[in-house]
């Protein structure tokens, strides 16, 4: 294809994107106020904004832990809490999210935030490194929620499995990573989104799918 015509055929493709990602945005059901104020709060204030779930990642986070009405659940990255939140609000009446975050700069945000949703009492933040914090937790989980370092999410895989309840979920982040996962040459952090895919892809114990949603999400269904 010649340079402008390609260039003219990218421009179309991203055109159609947006104007889907806005359709979406606009017909699903619309943003908590409490969380739209900790999403900008959070690109405004906080180093690495784009790490942030957002609405709709939120929102179907929201609902897996509400449909597979969840009891407990634990999250590996806690970042400013907007996913935390969200899984918080779909789970059972005296459900308990765990929460783990390396970075203790991060607590006074979330705390404000968990306060405002009124999750205050469901939540229970772990400062510190994942693999150092999640051999202390002694629980069943129904959902796990994967999104911290991507060179240690095959680490976390293994350390939560025995943790998890059969039918429970294993939810990966950024999987996709921006696309890149398709590339030949691949960056590390690619990498190990990539190899963490075929992990699950490969392991019987589970049944999975990925969703092409923001930047990709693999979603595992112990059996
Ligand atoms: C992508 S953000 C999490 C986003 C959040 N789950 C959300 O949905 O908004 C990744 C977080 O993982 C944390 N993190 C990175 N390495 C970690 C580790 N080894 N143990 C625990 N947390 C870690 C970072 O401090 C960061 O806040």
């Amino acid at each position: 294809m010649a340079l402008d015509s390609l260039f003219l055929h990218e421009t179309k493709k991203r055109m159609i994107s947006e104007l889907l990602d806005k359709y979406i945005n606009e017909n699903s059901s619309e943003e908590d106020n409490n969380l739209k104020e900790l999403y900008r709060e959070t690109q405004l204030k906080v180093l690495m904004p784009h790490m942030c779930s957002g609405h709709l990642q939120g929102q179907l986070l929201y609902l897996l832990s509400k449909i597979s009405r969840c009891k407990n659940i634990l999250e590996i990255g806690t970042f400013t809490g907007y996913a935390t939140i969200c899984m918080a609000k779909g789970m059972l009446e005296n459900g308990i999210v765990d929460t783990i975050d390396i970075n203790r700069e991060l607590e006074d945000v979330c705390q404000k935030y968990f306060e405002k949703c009124g999750v205050k009492e469901q939540i229970r933040m772990h400062i510190g490194k994942a693999t150092e914090i999640i051999p202390t937790l002694d629980k069943k989980y129904d959902l796990v929620f994967i999104d911290a370092d991507k060179a240690n999410y095959a680490i976390y895989f293994d350390l939560v499995f025995d943790k998890v309840s059969a039918g429970g979920l294993i939810i990966a982040d950024n999987i996709l990573w921006k696309g890149e996962v398709v590339n030949e040459k691949k960056s590390k952090d690619c990498e190990a989104m990539h190899q963490y895919n075929l992990k699950i892809k490969n392991d019987s114990r589970v049944e999975s799918i990925i969703l092409s949603l923001r930047d990709g999400l693999n979603i595992a269904r112990k059996k």
